[in-house]
């Protein structure tokens, strides 16, 4: 299923402006509904609510992850904040049909964070507690949901086992989990879980010294200082801690929407 389209054409061809961030959200948009794979990946995504984002970033998924296969021979990729699987299960999917080798890592609880009732109290608390209305603010509230079960029967529905991904289980700051990833390393990052800003700041910063040389970091719903209208522009929280990004080596080579691609020049 290999698409004639490339990232380094479209790396190429981009212009960070109004017109052109539109320009390439529309065409990832097209280009999304017209491959029958992630067009019907993301349409079970649509109808059960199994994820957040646009359908334009499955084609970049897409053309990533080709991308990748042909600099790197084994593609190992680590996904910050699962949600109920839209990303992991794509890439697998991708890397089963276009025969990829590779290694999914997912860091994410499988857990709620369930936003406290709204009342007197929680309005007070709007106004007094500054990490409150950050979680507020940045959408990092999840209802108390079983996870695992809904993101097991996602790849159950692509003939896919979540077993095959090597699961992190906890938030991006526990000790443990940092601990046992100390040596890792990844050819591709996905930053999309604490949206607060000192969370983003600790992802980029800790999970971005783990990329490799011309790998990629892609930070989700970090667009707000970008030019366009077509899309969603995400929260000025992440945008501002894109900042930890270009003191490792990155550079901003393209931006679909509020995904934003970085590639570790090295
Ligand atoms: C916006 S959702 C992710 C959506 C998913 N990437 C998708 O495309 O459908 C954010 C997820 O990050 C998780 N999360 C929040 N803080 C996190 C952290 N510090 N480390 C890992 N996961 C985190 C939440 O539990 C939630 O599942």
């Amino acid at each position: 299923m290999n698409h004639p389209e490339t990232l380094a054409g479209h790396v190429a061809a981009y212009a960070n402006t109004a017109e052109g961030n539109d320009a390439v959200f529309h065409h990832f948009t097209a280009q999304t509904a017209a491959t029958p794979l992630l067009a019907a990946h993301r349409r079970h995504v649509d109808e059960h609510k199994l994820g957040y984002g646009d359908p334009a970033f499955h084609y970049m998924w897409l053309l990533l992850l080709q991308a990748a296969a042909e600099k790197f021979p084994n593609v190992r990729c680590l996904e910050i904040g699962v949600f109920k699987g839209q990303v992991v299960s794509l890439w697998s999917l991708l890397a089963r049909e276009l025969k990829l080798s590779a290694e999914i890592h997912a860091l994410t609880p499988l857990a709620g964070n369930p936003p406290p009732p709204l009342n007197l109290w929680s309005r007070l608390r709007y106004r007094l507690d500054r990490d409150y209305r950050e979680q507020v603010k940045t959408g990092n509230f999840y209802v108390n949901e079983d996870y695992e079960a809904v993101v097991r029967a996602h790849f159950a529905h692509h003939g896919l086992s979540f077993d095959t991904v090597r699961l992190h289980r906890g938030y991006s700051t526990d000790p443990a989990i940092l601990k046992n990833l100390s040596d890792a390393r990844f050819e591709i990052i996905y930053v999309d879980g604490d949206h607060r800003e000192a969370g983003a700041r600790h992802d980029f910063a800790t999970f971005g010294a783990k990329v490799v040389p011309g790998g990629w970091l892609v930070a989700d719903d970090a667009a707000a200082d970008l030019p366009g209208t077509a899309f969603w522009k995400g929260y000025p929280e992440v945008t501002s801690a894109l900042s930890e990004l270009a003191p490792l080596g990155f550079v901003n080579i393209l931006n679909i929407g509020h995904n934003r691609v970085f590639q570790r020049i090295g």
